[in-house]
């Protein structure tokens, strides 16, 4: 038991005074008495070891808490309504696109069935999110839930349907790709800024453009490249390449297209069967000047074919390494690139522990001319390539979206991270590149065409 001593104040003013625990204390353990120089003493003993003064504080530190807790709450409850507004919006948009496409078969678009799954695949997740935010059970999840659920049935329905009038919607979709494609050229004629590098590196990507599905209409052909011819020859200024396999380790053929329309209309203008001496790897493929450049298997090197002369050749690079590869796919140790400067071929040795080096490729010898050792470890980047002599490396962020993580000028010598996040029509891709000739990346996206337009800084 705990004698606590109150002073004159505490005396004077109880019983009568207001002070609850005062009264309490009166009717139990309180004594008064006067002190030696006539001041008054009070004398109370407390049943418990001490008076709570650190709970009532605890208590109201905890009330505050609560307070904070709950603005930070209500603060939360106006953020998620307003997106909650903007998502229920976009899900009307969905809910509009979907009935248009029931409604008007000769509108379909081939590939907006799998961009629509995408977005209601993307909002389900959404849904899903909120409501964990909210710890909620609320009628208004299940019933978003519900919708999203009917959309995608109907969106299966369609696509069913689809199957039977598919060469109408390869039509419809070509005519729309070629007014497309007339929009891109008017943009590139009036473009002064192709081939130049007047500008201190990539600022952002743009959505991307996903183009079709690939020629071969399998979406297990989830390993290849497509692209176009980054320095034509004359006469063969719009050509356009395709190689897709259901393997990452199994490159035997090409597709050449003479132009885009071509490509989307699976019109192909040749098909290399690769000989058996000649087989690739890995579909880091780059066709430039009519030739394509690939990673050759056995042995292990870089090829060249020429598809002018149809003529074969090799160089072996010594210190380049197969035990390294890219993140999303194997056998991917050679991979070449294309930009303003010329040609490239990136690679991990095991001099620079596992790290890409940059190697610039002499195009009239087919020689290796120099090389810078970069930092990035190859086995975690998504991919590479290259612009205006800087390699930008990729790596994943989430399943829809990507980061340019890393970037090395080879006329400076230096690198950098950076973060120039953008987003994926898939998960994975097998192949990026970037192409001088018309400024766009192109992704082979698990077995899609995407590409995306380059916004420069050019501040
Ligand atoms: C004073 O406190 C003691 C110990 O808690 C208790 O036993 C006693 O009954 C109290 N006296 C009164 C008058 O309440
Ligand atoms: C969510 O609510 C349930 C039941 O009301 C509760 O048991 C759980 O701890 C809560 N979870 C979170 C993260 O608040
Ligand atoms: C979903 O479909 C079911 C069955 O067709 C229907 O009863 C229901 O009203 C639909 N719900 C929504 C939100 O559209
Ligand atoms: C870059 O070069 C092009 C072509 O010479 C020119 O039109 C453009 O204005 C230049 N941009 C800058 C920022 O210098
Ligand atoms: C391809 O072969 C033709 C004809 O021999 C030649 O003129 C051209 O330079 C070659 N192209 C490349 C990229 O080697």
């Amino acid at each position: 038991m705990m004698l606590l001593v109150l002073f004159l104040l505490l005396c004077a003013f109880s019983p009568a005074s207001a002070w609850i625990p005062v009264q309490d204390w009166e009717s139990g353990n309180v004594t008064t008495s006067v002190g030696s120089s006539g001041q008054c003493v009070c004398h109370v003993f407390l049943p418990d070891t001490t008076f709570p003064a650190d709970r009532v504080e605890h208590m109201q530190q905890v009330s505050s808490d609560l307070i904070l807790e709950v603005e930070i709450q209500i603060d939360k409850m106006v953020k998620y309504e307003g997106k909650m507004l903007i998502y229920l919006a976009q899900l009307k948009d969905l809910e509009s696109r979907v009935n248009i496409l029931g409604s008007s078969p000769d509108d379909y678009i081939l590939l907006d069935f799998e961009l629509l799954r995408v977005e209601l695949r993307e909002f389900e997740a959404l849904v899903s999110q909120l409501k964990d935010s909210f710890n909620s059970s609320s009628p208004l999840f299940d019933s978003l839930y519900t919708e999203i659920h009917n959309m995608t049935l109907i969106v299966n329905q369609l696509e069913t349907y689809d199957k039977s009038n598919l060469e109408v919607i390869r039509h419809e979709f070509a005519k729309l790709q070629k007014k497309l494609e007339e929009c891109q050229k008017d943009q590139e004629i009036i473009n002064p800024d192709i081939g130049n590098c007047n500008h201190t590196g990539i600022l952002s990507l743009s959505n991307p453009l996903v183009v079709q599905l690939n020629y071969h209409l399998n979406p297990g052909y989830l390993y290849g490249g497509w692209g176009r011819d980054s320095k034509p020859i004359r006469g063969n200024e719009n050509m356009y390449f395709y190689g897709g396999y259901n393997s990452p380790g199994a490159v035997y053929d090409f597709y050449s297209y003479s132009n885009y329309d071509n490509l989307i209309l699976r019109k192909a203008s040749k098909h290399i069967d690769l000989p058996n001496d000649w087989l690739g790897v890995g579909n880091n493929y780059i066709v430039r000047s009519n030739a394509i450049y690939y990673q050759h298997n056995s042995p292990f090197s870089m090829t060249k074919y020429n598809l002018t002369s149809s003529a074969y050749d090799y160089r072996v690079i010594s210190s380049a390494s197969t035990s390294f590869s890219y993140a999303y796919s194997s056998d991917q140790n050679l991979d070449f690139a294309a930009d303003e400067s010329g040609l490239w071929v990136m690679y991990a040795s095991n001099q620079n522990m596992g790290k890409i080096v940059i190697a610039k490729i002499d195009e009239k010898s087919f020689g290796i001319e120099d090389e810078w050792r970069t930092d990035v470890y190859k086995q975690t980047a998504g991919n590479a390539f290259m612009v205006c002599g800087v390699m930008y490396a990729t790596r994943s962020v989430d399943i829809s979206t990507e980061e340019i993580f890393y970037a090395y000028d080879t006329k400076t010598k230096q690198e950098k991270y950076l973060s120039i996040t953008f987003k994926k029509f898939q998960e994975k891709y097998s192949n990026l590149d970037y192409n001088p000739y018309d400024q766009k990346l192109y992704m082979y996206n698990d077995g899609y065409y995407v590409s995306y337009n380059v916004k420069f800084n050019k501040e």
